[in-house]
């Protein structure tokens, strides 16, 4: 699995109908143009109207890509993962994925999961394999070949930082922090980012992006479907927080002093 990009785009609640499709490609592709080339998709998202936005998205510049998506827990058994497969692929117009996901943990034993991730691997449909929203416990089990661990991460949910986040980093894999802007709630309305933000002549959503690119191994994915959003998210990848702006986000969002059990979305 080459490095993957330290910046992406998601794209949960595209292909919903919330906007037009062609709209929410178009500001994919726009991403894609100034350098976030990592997709992050997944099967449940829109039912699958978002892998088909992605669709269009790539059309024709698939090579330019790191594809992610992700497989519900109640499809990755031994039978349901290479047919979950087929029809991400299928919606998503390529014939391989940069990288598959297990969702969450369902009932199905990680390892039957993983022997059908190895498989799919063997036969090329995916380069690689990881998870998402596991704890460092269940994440300790996991066979060897885990290429990343998607968890919910932003200034608001820090508690990765305590002791998944480090392991991690030993380890060399990567965390994918999800809904790094707070999903545009509370956390942008902050007056801490906006006192950061004004330091750098820069936008609360960008410090956001810019506090979760700051840990070694994180790769962030904002979803963006509007224009605006996706060139400042783009531009978050050159700032810079100073010592000065660690200690003002610490005093707001302190960093975590014990285990606190992952948070999910
Ligand atoms: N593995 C998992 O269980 C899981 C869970 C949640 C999310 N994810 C992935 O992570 C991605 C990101 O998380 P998310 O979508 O939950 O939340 P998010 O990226 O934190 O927030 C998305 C929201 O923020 C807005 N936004 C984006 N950039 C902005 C900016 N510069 N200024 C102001 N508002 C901005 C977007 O508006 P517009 O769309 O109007 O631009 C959208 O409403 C998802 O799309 C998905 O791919 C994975």
């Amino acid at each position: 699995m080459p490095d993957l990009p330290r910046l992406g785009q998601g794209t949960w609640y595209m292909g919903e109908g919330d906007a037009p499709a062609a709209d929410e490609a178009a500001a994919l592709r726009l991403g894609l143009d100034l350098g976030m080339t990592l997709i992050d998709t997944a099967e449940m998202y829109g039912d699958g109207g978002a892998e088909r936005v992605v669709a269009q998205a790539i059309a024709g510049r698939r090579a330019e890509v790191t594809l992610v998506s992700k497989v519900l827990p109640g499809n990755a058994t031994r039978a349901g993962i290479p047919r979950a497969c087929a029809a991400s692929l299928q919606r998503l117009g390529t014939d391989y994925l940069d990288l598959y996901l297990l969702h969450w943990q369902g009932r199905t034993p990680l390892e039957e999961t993983v022997e059908a991730f190895e498989r799919l691997k063997d036969a090329g449909q995916i380069r690689a394999w990881g998870v998402s929203n596991l704890d460092l416990d269940e994440l300790r089990t996991l066979p060897p070949g885990c290429a990343a661990n998607q968890v919910l991460y932003n200034l608001e949910h820090r508690g990765p930082e305590f002791d998944l986040l480090p392991w991690m980093q030993q380890h060399a894999m990567p965390l994918m922090a999800y809904s790094p802007v707070g999903q545009a709630g509370r956390l942008l309305r902050h007056p801490a980012l906006h006192e950061v933000a004004a330091r750098h002549d820069a936008t609360p959503a960008q410090i956001a992006i810019a506090f979760t690119l700051a840990r070694p191994g994180a790769v962030s994915i904002p979803k963006a479907a509007t224009p605006a959003h996706v060139r400042e998210n783009a531009a978050a990848a050159s700032l810079r927080l100073t010592p000065g702006d660690h200690a003002t986000l610490d005093a707001a969002f302190p960093p975590p002093r014990r285990k606190l059990p992952l948070a999910m979305l």
